[in-house]
């Protein structure tokens, strides 16, 4: 009705249109952003299980300004993109600088919506973005180096207003919209491992058991087993026949909805990069949710169950270990440490160890959970530990 009234509308009916337009937008936001910030920080709610409480979470106002900001910054990018179709000159220039009055203050009261934004998440969330999660990490220097583009080319634009070029614009309009993209792509990556913040994790897994859950939580899978669990699996029962079809249902049931075997998040290419054998992948499977700072929710199941997902597993990237073969130690580090501790000076753990001298890290290295029962028992040989030792040092 706005786009065909343009010129059959009356002025008042025309922006009335308008209006009504921007209010059902702008009421779609309101709802929407209720649920997404809910998922990101549940905050009181696990506690009281008030609708209101969920939907006014500690993120809703932030996250509502941003969004808004956002919007109002689109809105003068969209201007911009039809201004420089106009073959009028005078008229070109006008709307040009009068897009530039949208797009300019919504980028300079943005950084501040999202530092409270930023601020209402819990800091171990945040930290996900700022280096402890490789994917968040990466698009979070996106977020960093097209914001700013965005904002550079907009007021660039202002130099000759009147001989904006329909290109220039659309470069504008994508850096805007690969920000906004970037953004929601950290959203959804740093509330991993859960979908619901604290409630429900990205598997359907509940965390603590809920009326009604059908046993899908922690504690009962842990105690039944996931196979007489879930509803949509063929073998309940295994044997040494399907032992790696079982483990396939495991990896279905519990990995499916966050990873493919070899396309997107493919584990595929992580085991290669790994090159776990199988026994060393049931271990690292008991450990799943201490990498990358927790982005995955834990393993449930029986010891069976772990050992046929290992199973399974080892055939997508079989491993034949060769004992008397001595890796490097960086290679010892990046199969064995990398996916929860990094090589890097801010990282506390790698700093510590640098500091050591290398027969006391040897030794020390020799059992893993005694340092701390989060970390597998991986048993590296004395010459792994030795070649890792001596790597640190370099
Ligand atoms: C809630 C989503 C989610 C679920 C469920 C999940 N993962 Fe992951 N997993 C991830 C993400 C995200 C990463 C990569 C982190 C990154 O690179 O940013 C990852 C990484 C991995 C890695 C690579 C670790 C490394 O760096 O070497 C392995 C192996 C893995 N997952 C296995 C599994 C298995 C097996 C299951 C099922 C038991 C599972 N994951 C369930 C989200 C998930
Ligand atoms: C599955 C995840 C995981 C793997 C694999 C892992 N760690 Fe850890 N490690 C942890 C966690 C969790 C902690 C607790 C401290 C923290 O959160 O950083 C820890 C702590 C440590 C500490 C400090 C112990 C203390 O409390 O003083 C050292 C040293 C360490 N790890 C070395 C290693 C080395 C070397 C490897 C590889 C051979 C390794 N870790 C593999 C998860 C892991």
């Amino acid at each position: 009705m706005y786009l065909y009234g343009w010129n059959k509308l009356d002025r008042r009916t025309h922006l009335w249109f308008g209006w009504v337009y921007f209010i059902a937008a702008f009421a779609s936001m309101v709802i929407i952003n209720g649920i997404i910030t809910f998922m990101l920080t549940s905050g009181k709610w696990i506690e009281n299980h008030e609708f209101w409480v969920g939907f006014f979470n500690p993120t809703y106002f932030p996250s509502l300004f941003v969004r808004f900001a956002f919007s109002l910054a689109l809105a003068g990018i969209y201007a911009l993109v039809t201004a420089s179709l106009q073959k009028n000159a005078d008229l070109k220039g006008k709307i040009v600088k009068w897009s530039a009055r949208w797009i300019v203050p919504a980028f300079i009261v943005l950084p501040f919506f999202v530092y409270w934004y930023v601020g209402n998440m819990a800091p171990q969330v945040w930290a996900s973005a700022k280096g402890l999660m490789p994917t968040a990490t990466r698009y979070a220097n996106l977020i960093v180096i097209f914001s700013i583009a965005t904002f550079v080319l907009s007021l660039l634009t202002l130099v000759k207003p009147r001989k904006m070029h329909f290109v220039f614009s659309l470069v504008v309009l994508t850096c805007a919209f690969t920000t906004m993209w970037a953004f929601e792509f950290i959203r959804e990556s740093v509330r991993k491992p859960y979908i619901i913040d604290n409630y429900m994790y990205g598997n359907s897994l509940y965390k603590t058991p809920m009326n009604g859950d059908g046993g899908f939580n922690l504690e009962q899978i842990n105690q039944n087993g996931v196979l007489n669990t879930a509803k949509w699996v063929q073998h309940r029962e295994i044997t040494t026949q399907n032992q790696i079809v079982a483990g396939k249902e495991i990896f279905r049931v519990q990995c499916q909805s966050c990873h493919t075997v070899d396309a997107y998040r493919g584990v595929k290419n992580y085991l290669q990069q790994r090159n776990w054998d199988a026994s060393t992948m049931a271990l690292m499977l008991g450990s799943l949710d201490a990498m990358h700072n927790g982005t995955m929710p834990p393993f449930v199941g029986t010891e069976p169950e772990k050992a046929a997902l290992a199973a399974y597993l080892a055939t997508i990237h079989p491993v034949t270990k060769a004992p008397e073969v001595t890796m490097s130690g960086k290679m010892t580090f990046q199969s064995n440490c990398a996916m929860c501790h990094r090589a890097d000076p801010s990282d506390a753990v790698f700093s510590n160890l640098k500091q050591m001298d290398q027969e006391t890290i040897v030794a020390m290295l020799a059992d893993l959970p005694t340092l701390n029962p989060r970390m597998p028992n991986l048993a590296l040989t004395d010459s792994a530990r030795a070649e890792l030792a001596k790597w640190l040092h370099e």
